[in-house]
């Protein structure tokens, strides 16, 4: 049995924040809509930074932290479903600027929300016979390229940033995954190729009962995998960090103690594929992951797709 081990984690958020005040000067919205419904009170939008920029500062601080040098790193999977070009991919440009060997393997995955453990599982599925022992993941989005500001529904909820992961196949670690899709073009769109602007289109509430479900039984089915009978085993929960009324949610539903569920949406907003990097890191930066904790984690969104991993920090 082997699993990936998270070495370091890194982060990069634009310069710019955007409150919910602010939106609401440009939106018909309010703050206290915005924070009731979702918990977010304000987000991080990129005016110069491109996702690249964001992608390679969280790499690069996650390599750092990790203690690793280019010649560790065998895979670099960039998670986005707001790349910069449709092609070359993130990754690619990744590896340029990062100035990775050449026979890294580097591309970029879109798994929506769910994005950045589609690209941990990967990244461990390609390090069983890589020349080098470490993978590069990175969750990297600009939401707001994509975001209609004359839609409400959507347009207060996302955020830009970018999150990284360095990671080393070890053998006899704990790890367990759930992956599932459920193909449905119109709960979640990004319109595009065409001659109109991309743009999100969403039906809030068909995601969010979409959302409850996958997360409840994703946990569920990684709490009987590890042959735990209660959530109250887990020493932390991080999910993708859509609405603090979801996660509620599941939490109650699931029984959990205060607290064991992280959430940080109030800063951030929605970063889809970078919100569970960015939350990992601020766990460890902060001092709250310790060796040996055991995590789980759940990503869910468009496609409609969604990921649970239960790991051991
Ligand atoms: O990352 C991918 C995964 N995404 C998600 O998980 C998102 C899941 N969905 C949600 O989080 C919630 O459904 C939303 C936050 C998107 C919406 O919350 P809701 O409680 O489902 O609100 P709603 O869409 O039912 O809208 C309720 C009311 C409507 O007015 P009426 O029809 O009741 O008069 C909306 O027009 O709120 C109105 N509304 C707003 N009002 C002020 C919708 N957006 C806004 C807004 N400000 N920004």
């Amino acid at each position: 049995m082997s699993a990936p081990r998270i070495l370091a984690t890194g982060r990069c958020l634009p310069q710019r924040v955007v409150t919910n005040e602010e939106l609401s000067r440009r939106v018909d919205t309010s703050d206290e809509w915005v924070f009731s419904r979702t918990g977010i009170r304000s987000r991080h939008f990129c005016v110069e930074e491109t996702g690249l920029d964001l992608a390679a500062k969280a790499a690069c601080q996650a390599m750092d932290r990790a203690g690793v040098t280019v010649a560790d790193v065998g895979v670099c999977i960039v998670a986005t479903f707001t790349p910069d070009h449709a092609s070359p991919s993130t990754a690619c440009l990744l590896q340029r600027e990062l100035g990775l060997e050449e026979d890294t393997v580097c591309f970029d995955v879109n798994a929506a929300c769910a994005g950045f453990l589609y690209g941990l599982k990967t990244a461990h599925a390609l390090l069983s016979d890589s020349p080098r022992p470490c993978a590069l993941i990175v969750g990297a989005e600009v939401i707001s390229r994509v975001m209609d500001m004359t839609d409400r529904n959507t347009c207060v909820l996302f955020g830009d940033g970018a999150g990284a992961a360095v990671v080393r196949r070890e053998e006899s670690r704990i790890w367990h995954t759930v992956f599932g899709t459920r193909g449905d073009r119109s709960s979640i769109r990004v319109q595009g190729p065409g001659p109109a602007p991309a743009a999100i289109h969403m039906d809030g509430k068909a995601v969010f009962r979409f959302a409850v479900e996958v997360v409840e039984k994703s946990i569920r089915q990684l709490l009987a995998a590890e042959g735990l009978s209660s959530i109250n085993d887990l020493d932390l929960v991080v999910c993708h960090q859509a609405n603090a009324r979801i996660i509620d949610f599941v939490a109650k539903r699931l029984g959990a103690r205060e607290g064991l569920f992280y959430k940080n949406m109030d800063r951030c907003g929605n970063t889809s594929a970078a919100s569970i990097p960015i939350a990992l890191d601020e766990l460890a930066e902060s001092g709250q992951l310790r060796p040996g904790m055991r995590i789980v984690t759940v990503g869910f969104g468009g496609g409609l797709t969604w990921a649970g991993a239960l790991l051991r920090w």
